[in-house]
């Protein structure tokens, strides 16, 4: 027997416009967790759909052990064990976590026996440790409860290739730490694993060996000990990247955000943001940092008025209704949403309508029917798409085509290029390669040097270090306090986000 489980060999794909897999090898050994790095746009989400058969390559050839094989549809991939977690999930969110593990089942019944597939959940989640309520429904779930699920789906299936496209890139680092070790635990059971990241750190730590992409074509395979953050993000973008970008001292001014005793209900019922007071101040960066599922996304979707709330909520001293958000758009506010793909994008719309679908509420551009010309639109896009690199074939392809960062970059840039005074930023960068990153981070702190208010909400608390001025930390839809964004203030931080109030904190 050789000594891989799956091989590709010279696979070439191309789109219109684009040569998205470039004769490309690849092979996985029995057992290993191999990492698959590269920019936005690199050719991972390509290569790797080719292997769960949702795309058929151009040419090359695929072998799973020793044989060779035509991986013709998803169906057909999971018969060899191949299993993936796509970067957007794909489950049902009105069906419960066993109806969903039933529906990607390859012996599909009309009436699965849903009894039967609770029960092997139940026993699969205490086996991996992977905690979920069989009967949850799935829009109930946080996203890492989700990806768990998406888990369990695999596990169920038996599958013995697990493909994971960037499932970290949503979860918060606890929740990343709690997947390792199901990975870990996989593993023993004869598992190998492809696993997708732009996070450095976690390659790092979990993965054997590591292929970086660049521009559709392999630039090489690394072993792990043989790699450091450095290198990799060298030869992902071909660059050197700054990982920590220096920042000058604040100046904030007067304030532009205000907001008292707001309270707003999550999708359940209860009341997620339980009475917060912040003061955003023009010229600063307020970091928010808090595990996931704490209120962030409520608290982020009331100030932009996409959230019914009590309280109130002030933009340049006067108070702003509740659910206006057009009123929001024409006072140029920006707003970065955790979910680019269902909230922020049109995916059948053009790349360059997405771009701009917000310039038309905008205080600048209200009523000027020159805008609605699609070849001056064009034009200003084609400058966004260059200014932010963009990767896409052009500004006419659905955004949906768009790799998942690059499907990022769109909404950066039509929220960020408009000189916005008020930025509230959920998770920025997420599924943003390390290069773009570094954009993302200068394009921030540039809006703040400007005057911009600054609202970011984050995960990863080395983000809101490098960008925030001062730091809030909220638990259970609450301020529990306010901290520096120091490394030294770890401790106390890391207990304010479990719940552990520091003492004489002042609510301001
Ligand atoms: N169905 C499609 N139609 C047209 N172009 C596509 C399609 N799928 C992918 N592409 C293009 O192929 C290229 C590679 O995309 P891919 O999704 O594989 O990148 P990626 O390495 O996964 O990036 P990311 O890190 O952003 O997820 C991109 O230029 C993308 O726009
Ligand atoms: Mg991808």
């Amino acid at each position: 027997m050789s000594e891989f489980v799956l091989k590709l060999s010279n696979i070439v794909k191309t789109f219109p416009g684009v040569l998205a897999n470039d004769h490309v090898d690849f092979a996985l050994f029995k057992g290993e967790v191999h990492a698959l790095l590269g920019e936005n746009g690199a050719g991972k989400t390509t290569l790797m759909n080719i292997t769960y058969g949702i795309y058929k390559p151009d040419s090359g050839d695929m072998y799973i052990d020793d044989e060779k094989v035509d991986i013709t549809s998803p169906h057909r991939a999971m018969e060899y064990g191949i299993g993936m977690i796509q970067q957007h999930f794909s489950l049902v969110p009105s069906f419960s976590v066993s109806e969903n593990i039933a529906l990607g089942l390859n012996e599909f019944k009309l009436f699965p026996k849903i009894d039967m597939i609770k029960k092997r959940v139940k026993a699969l989640s205490e086996k991996f440790g992977l905690d979920v309520n069989p009967n949850s429904r799935i829009w109930q779930l946080s996203a890492g409860e989700q990806q768990r699920v998406e888990i369990l789906k695999l596990l169920y299936m038996n599958s013995k290739i697990m493909i994971l496209d960037e499932p970290t890139a949503i979860l918060t680092p606890q929740e990343a730490e709690n997947l390792f070790k199901t990975i870990r635990e996989m593993l023993k059971y004869g598992a190998s694993v492809i696993f997708i990241s732009h996070k450095l750190k976690e390659v790092l730590e979990i993965s054997d060996r590591i292929t970086v992409m660049r521009h559709g074509k392999v630039a090489g395979t690394i072993m792990k000990d043989e790699a450091d953050e450095k290198m990799l993000a060298k030869k992902m973008v071909g660059r050197d990247v700054i990982l920590r970008i220096p920042k000058n001292p604040a100046h904030p001014q007067k304030s532009k955000l205000k907001i008292k005793k707001l309270w707003s209900k999550g999708d359940e019922g209860s009341y997620a943001v339980q009475g917060i007071d912040l003061d955003v101040k023009t010229g600063e960066i307020l970091g928010i940092a808090g595990v996931a599922g704490n209120g962030q996304r409520e608290l982020a979707e009331a100030i932009y008025g996409l959230r019914k709330y009590t309280g109130e909520v002030e933009i340049d001293g006067s108070k702003i209704q509740p659910l206006d958000v057009k009123k929001r758009i024409k006072k140029n506010v920006a707003y970065i949403p955790q979910d680019r793909k269902s909230v922020a994008l049109c995916g059948n719309l053009p790349a360059y309508y997405n771009l701009f679908l917000k310039i038309f509420r905008s205080k600048k551009f209200d009523f000027n029917p020159y805008l609605f010309k699609p070849f001056s639109l064009k034009k200003s896009a084609e400058k966004l798409v260059k200014e932010y690199q963009i990767s896409t074939s052009s500004v006419n392809l659905s955004v949906k085509y768009l790799s998942g960062g690059n499907m990022q970059k769109i909404v950066l840039a039509r929220e960020l290029s408009v000189d916005p005074e008020l930025i509230i930023a959920v998770h920025p960068t997420r599924g943003l390669d390390v290069g773009a990153m570094e954009f993302v981070y200068k394009t921030l702190l540039d809006a703040r040097d400007k005057g911009a208010a600054v609202l970011l909400i984050a995960g990863d608390l080395e983000e809101i270090f490098t960008l925030s001025d001062r730091v809030a930390v909220i638990y259970e839809g609450k301020i529990m306090g306010f901290s520096e964004p120091d490394e030294s203030r770890l401790e106390e931080i890391g207990l304010m986000m479990a719940g552990i109030k520091k003492e004489g904190v002042e609510q301001k």
